[in-house]
């Protein structure tokens, strides 16, 4: 089968993260292209793994098979628009990472009938350990989904949703996710520091049983809330702290930020959109 070559737009965080997974997985070099404002950036990103570079967008895209728009969603529309005549013609597989921008207002900008897979990935794609959801619309071939699927999982896990709708969903768990866990590490360590242990090691403590919790709950077949109620001997000291975590409400708490999350990611969605576009 021919490997396909791929245009990625915006050598930032992600752009950058996208290109050292596929390097690691053996995408050949000579058939990536990457394309930034900047030369300081591409210059980087050619002696680390000796791909394309241009600042002009549309080199980058004149000869790909698959256009990845790792832009901000802010200059989203602007970057689409003007790529609209050269990927009208070429009808590549359009990639878009851009948390909020719709599937219909790259569509549009595009100018229609585009094969287009909209995905949301999470932070810890740059580390290699995301979690990806994507969307594939009509036009998307069977071949197309899993060029999609295997670029996006160079940098973690992937899922897809038959149904966009569910993508605010997702950017209240996984997208914004990373956030909570960080929240609640922060919380535990400045617990057990207020509780007299040392810094470093309330820290180090913190992280590790994070880690530790995610991975057991990654590699069992039990579910999170069996493993919860495994290490929770009656009378013993989880049961105090977790029967404090149910007095306060916690599950109550939590469905309201997921909840919260969800309708702004609904609302970003809008403000990002085409259709508030004059
Ligand atoms: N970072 C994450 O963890 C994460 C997670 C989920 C989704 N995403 C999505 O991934 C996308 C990229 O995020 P990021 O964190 O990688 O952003 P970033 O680090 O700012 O990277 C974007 C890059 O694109 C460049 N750029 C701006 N306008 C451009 C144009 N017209 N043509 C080509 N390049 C242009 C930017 O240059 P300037 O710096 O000069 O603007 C920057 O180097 C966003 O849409 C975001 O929503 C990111």
């Amino acid at each position: 089968m021919k490997t396909a070559t791929i245009a990625i737009l915006g050598g930032g965080n992600m752009g950058a993260s996208l290109i050292g997974g596929l390097i690691a997985d053996h995408y050949p070099a000579e058939k990536i292209w990457v394309a930034d404002l900047h030369e300081a950036p591409l210059e980087q990103l050619k002696s680390q793994f000796n791909v394309n570079t241009t600042i002009d967008n549309a080199v980058a895209v004149k000869t790909a098979d698959i256009v990845m728009f790792a832009v901000k969603p802010q200059v989203l529309a602007k970057v689409a628009t003007d790529l609209s005549d050269i990927i009208q013609e070429r009808k590549p597989l359009v990639i878009s990472i851009a948390a909020g921008i719709r599937e219909n207002s790259l569509q549009h900008w595009l100018g229609g009938n585009i094969a287009i897979v909209r995905s949301m990935p999470n932070t810890p794609a740059l580390i290699g350990c995301g979690a990806s959801a994507l969307f594939a619309n009509q036009w998307v071939s069977h071949t197309q989904r899993n060029e999609a699927e295997s670029i996006l999982r160079a940098v973690g896990l992937v899922v897809w949703l038959e149904d966009e709708k569910l993508m605010d969903v997702v950017t209240a768990l996984s997208g914004s996710g990373p956030a909570y866990f960080f929240l609640v590490m922060e919380i535990l360590q400045n617990a057990a520091e207020e509780l007299g242990l040392p810094k470093d090691l309330a820290r180090l403590l913190t992280l590790q049983t994070a880690f530790g919790s995610a991975r057991m709950a990654l590699e069992s077949t039990e579910s999170p809330m069996d493993l919860r109620k495994k290490v929770t001997s009656p009378g013993g000291t989880t049961e105090q702290a977790l029967q404090v975590f149910e007095e306060a409400n916690i599950r109550r708490i939590f469905a309201d930020a997921v909840s919260a999350a969800q309708k702004r990611a609904q609302e970003l969605a809008k403000i990002l959109g085409h259709e508030t576009e004059k």
